[in-house]
């Protein structure tokens, strides 16, 4: 049986849509609240199991590797102050030593050419991938209803959502049979197609499990939507000799790769905290009168 053990973090991406704000910032650091993007996806891969977090970075992104590290200074002054509150909320942030592996995109390809990147240090197991930019609020993580499921497929995995027909642009669309209330089998998969060429309204959202034979197919770098490797079309081609599932998830999706879905997860995250939703509500109820 194949265990998952690693989960790649494609963290290259520029941020065009946030600009100004992430000029000299990585977008993996907006925040949502008081926690970094990057930080609930790597919670979410480390309290599902995962035992190794890769980033594949990029150029202009040390803010990441910093924020994932001790901070001495910062550390010494919240233990002189006795602020042991913060002091703990930064000391929990840091994985272990080789916890986490970093690695570099050279040139932006698109998405499947950031995962080919990992491939040396995944080596020839399966592992899961996680776009900090899907926020997905929910009582299990997604990555681990998916690894629960994953011990019966043994085969490539992605989380999937129903959109509204005219969003299909926007994502990757597969073709499915239901086979269980929550499980799909895909008949084909396609990248951002139009309305009219879209196959269903079954869209993916980042939570992908993949197994190794991706890399050969990424490997060829055959150019698709955007002009870029994409993780579809590979595994569109995967899907000749292997099973590919669509898993329909528990949870509430925020599409923080938006400007709007940003700030909805900001709203619906201050609203879960009780120190923030008290002032948050009548502010909220005032503007929308
Ligand atoms: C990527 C994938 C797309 C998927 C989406 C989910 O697109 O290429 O198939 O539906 O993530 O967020 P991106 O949003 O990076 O353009």
């Amino acid at each position: 049986m194949m265990k998952v053990r690693k989960a790649v973090f494609p963290v290259a991406g520029l941020g065009t849509r946030f600009l100004s704000a992430t000029k000299a910032m990585p977008k993996e650091m907006l925040p949502v609240v008081d926690k970094p993007l990057i930080q609930y996806a790597v919670e979410e891969a480390l309290d599902s199991g995962i035992e190794q977090i890769i980033f594949v970075t990029g150029r202009g992104k040390s803010a990441l590797e910093d924020h994932f590290d001790k901070s001495g200074e910062l550390e010494e002054i919240l233990r002189a102050k006795g602020k042991n509150e913060l002091l703990k909320s930064i000391e929990s942030v840091i994985p272990d030593s080789g916890t986490i592996i970093y690695t570099r995109q050279r040139e932006m390809l698109g998405l499947g050419h950031a995962i080919w990147c990992a491939r040396n240090v995944v080596g020839n197991e399966p592992f899961a991938v996680l776009l900090a930019d899907d926020l997905i609020q929910s009582d299990t993580p997604v990555l681990s209803q998916m690894l629960k499921e994953f011990e019966n497929l043994q085969s490539t995995m992605i989380a999937v959502f129903e959109v509204e027909p005219s969003e299909t642009q926007k994502y990757g669309i597969i073709d499915a049979e239901n086979i269980s209330h929550n499980v799909k089998k895909v008949m084909g998969l396609i990248e951002k197609p139009t309305p009219e060429k879209a196959p269903s309204n079954n869209a993916i959202i980042g939570r992908y499990i993949l197994t190794p034979e991706i890399f050969d197919i990424l490997g060829q770098k055959k150019i698709g939507s955007g002009g870029e490797i994409q993780l579809t079309d590979a595994m569109a081609s995967l899907l000749k000799d292997q099973s590919i599932y669509g898993y329909q998830f528990k949870g509430t999706r925020f599409d923080c790769g938006d400007k709007a879905g940003f700030l909805m997860a900001n709203i619906a995250y201050a609203l879960e905290r009780p120190e923030i939703k008290p002032k948050l509500m009548p502010f909220i109820n005032s503007i929308v009168k």
